[in-house]
C-alpha cells in the first residue's frame, strides 16, 4: 500500500497504523509512504529488505527486533528518522541508532490514560475471578445465585504496590488511590513528588467527608513493597535491569493472596517462575497483558483459574492508537522537515 507516491521522500511504515492523520501529517511533509502489507512482525531480514537502498523515514512496531544491522542498512539507504511506534522502546538498539545518526521518536502521553484503566480493569478481573465467573458461566456450570459463589477480593482501602511511578504507573496509582481508597507505596528510580502531592491533596477531601486519609510513599526496597502489598502493579520499563525483577524469590515475597498486574513488558516477570507460584497458592491472583515471549506463553499459564490474561492490548483504544500514529508521523515528518527530533520529555 502507497500513499502520495510522488512524495519526495521514501518512508516505511511496518504495519498499517489506525486512523488517517498519520497520513495526512506525512503527506503534507510530501512523504511517499510506503506500508508493507503484513499483519505479522516482520524479521531483521524483511525490515532490511523494505528499507531498500534509498530511504528517508521509517515506522517500526515494539513487536519487530530493529537491531544494528538494521540501523547499519538505515544509514546506508539514508535514513534520517525512525520512530517506534509504542511508548516502549526495547526492541531497538539505541546505541546502534546513535552510531548510525538516526533519531529514535517513541509515543509517550496519549497511551498513557487508556493503559492505566488495562491495569484497572485487570487488577479487578483478577480480584473478582471475572474470567473464571465468564467460564463458569458459560460453560452452563451456573445453578443460580449461591452466597459462597466465586468469592473474590475486596480492594478499597487496602494497600497498593506500584513498581515504576512513572506517567503510566502514576495514572493507574491516581485511579486507585481516588476512586478505591487504597494506600500507596511505590518504588522507583527518584521520588514522584507530585504522586504524594495528589495523595496529600486527595486527602483534604477524604478528610472534610470523614474518611480517613491514605497513605503514598515510596518504598525502602522493592522487598518491602512486595511483602506489604495487596495488589501489586507493574508500570516500569524493560531494560537488563527490570528482566526477571520478578523472580521466584521475590514472587515468593508477596502475600499468599495477593494480586499481581502486569501492562508493562513480559520479561520483567519470571513467567515460568510465575506458573509455579500460581500452581502453589491458588489465592493468588495474576492479571496479565503482556508476556515473556509473545506471542507464546509459558506452559500451563493458559490453564490456571487464577489468572486473567488480555493479548497485549494496553493501549488498545482508537483513540489512543491513533494518537500514536500521529506522533510517530510527526516524529518522522518533523525531522524530514528539518527540525531535530520533540521529545515531550527524556527517553
Ligand atoms: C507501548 O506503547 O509500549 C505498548 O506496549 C504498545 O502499544
Amino acid at each position: 500500500e502507497t500513499h502520495h507516491p510522488e512524495g519526495k521522500f521514501r518512508v516505511v511504515v511496518t504495519q498499517t497504523l489506525p486512523g488517517q492523520r498519520w497520513i495526512e501529517i506525512l503527506t503534507t511533509a510530501d512523504c511517499r509512504i510506503e506500508v508493507c502489507r503484513t499483519q505479522h512482525a516482520l524479521d531483521s531480514q524483511s525490515i532490511r529488505a523494505a528499507i531498500g537502498d534509498r530511504c528517508d523515514g521509517a515506522i517500526g512496531q515494539i513487536t519487530e527486533s530493529w537491531d544494528a544491522a538494521i540501523f547499519d542498512a538505515m544509514k546506508a539507504a539514508g535514513v534520517s528518522a525512525y520512530s517506534n511506534y509504542a511508548v516502549g522502546y526495547n526492541n531497538v538498539d539505541l546505541g546502534a541508532a546513535s552510531r548510525a545518526g538516526i533519531p529514535v521518536g517513541n509515543t509517550p502521553g496519549v497511551l498513557t490514560e487508556t493503559t492505566a484503566e488495562m491495569a484497572v480493569a485487570l487488577t479487578f478481573a483478577a480480584a473478582r475471578r471475572v474470567g473464571e465467573a465468564e467460564r463458569f458461566l458459560r460453560g452452563g456450570r451456573f445453578a443460580g445465585m449461591r452466597p459462597d459463589l466465586l468469592l473474590g477480593t475486596r480492594l478499597h482501602g487496602k494497600i497498593l504496590g506500584i513498581i515504576g511511578a512513572g506517567r503510566i504507573g502514576s495514572a493507574y496509582a491516581r485511579m486507585m488511590v481516588q476512586g478505591h481508597g487504597m494506600q500507596v507505596i511505590y518504588h522507583s528510580r527518584s521520588a514522584n513528588p507530585g504522586l504524594e502531592s495528589f495523595v496529600a491533596d486527595y486527602n483534604r477531601f477524604r478528610v472534610s467527608q470523614n474518611l480517613s486519609p491514605v497513605s503514598c510513599h515510596r518504598a525502602d526496597s522493592l522487598e518491602t513493597l512486595l511483602e506489604s502489598a495487596d495488589c501489586v502493579s507493574v508500570h516500569t520499563i524493560l531494560d537488563e535491569s527490570t528482566r526477571h525483577l520478578l523472580d521466584a524469590r521475590r514472587l515468593g515475597l508477596m502475600k499468599a493472596d495477593a494480586i499481581l498486574v502486569n501492562t508493562s513488558r513480559g520479561p520483567v516477570v519470571d513467567e515460568a517462575a510465575l506458573v509455579d507460584h500460581c500452581r502453589r497458592h491458588p489465592g493468588f491472583r495474576a492479571g496479565l497483558d503482556v508476556f515473556e515471549h509473545e506471542p507464546d506463553m509459558a506452559a500451563g499459564l493458559a490453564e490456571l483459574d487464577n489468572v486473567v490474561i488480555v493479548p497485549h492490548i494496553g493501549s488498545a483504544t482508537r483513540w489512543a492508537r491513533e494518537g500514536m500514529a500521529t506522533l510517530a508521523a510527526c516524529n518522522v515528518a518533523g525531522i524530514l522537515c528539518g527540525y531535530p527530533l520533540w521529545r515531550q520529555t527524556d527517553i
